[in-house]
């Protein structure tokens, strides 16, 4: 197995209720190691630019008004196959349909306000870290 790194966002909706050290517990209790973090608030430019890949989709003007409405944690995890680990730790996008146990089944509150983002792939994970974090600010 490969050690791997993967981009993680704790969405506006689980900063308000106060939940973030919850879902790094539940992060780290999966075996994923936290080697970089903020706190930080992004603009709409940058919210935009983040999710460009969804530019087309109907939600997209709501997800970028939804991640600029309130403080975010960005934060790199690495671990073994750290990309699939943490999307299994955080279940499917929408909680409805997320399995019981996982981060979106015990906290999200809609498919929009779903409480963490995790990259997809090795490749848009390294993209994804990129747009977040300067090389010198992940401390492995
Ligand atoms: P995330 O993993 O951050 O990737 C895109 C986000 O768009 C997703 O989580 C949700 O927060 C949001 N979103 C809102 N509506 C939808 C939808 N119908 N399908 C997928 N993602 C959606």
């Amino acid at each position: 197995m490969a050690i791997e790194r993967t981009l993680s966002i704790i969405k506006p909706d689980a900063t308000a209720r106060n939940i973030t050290g919850k879902i790094i517990g539940r992060l780290e209790g999966a075996g994923l190691r936290v080697v970089a973090q903020k706190r930080v608030r992004w603009s709409k430019e940058r919210a935009e630019s983040f999710y460009e890949v969804h530019k087309d989709r109907p939600f997209y003007n709501d997800l970028v008004q939804f991640m600029t409405s309130g403080p975010i944690v960005v934060q790199v995890l690495e671990g073994e196959e750290a990309v699939a680990k943490n999307r299994s730790v955080m279940g499917a996008t929408n909680p409805e349909d997320a399995a019981a146990g996982t981060i979106r089944a015990d906290f999200a509150e809609n498919i929009e306000r779903n409480s963490v983002h995790g990259s997809d792939s090795v490749e848009n994970a390294a993209t994804e870290i990129a747009f977040n974090f300067e090389d010198g600010e992940i401390i492995g």
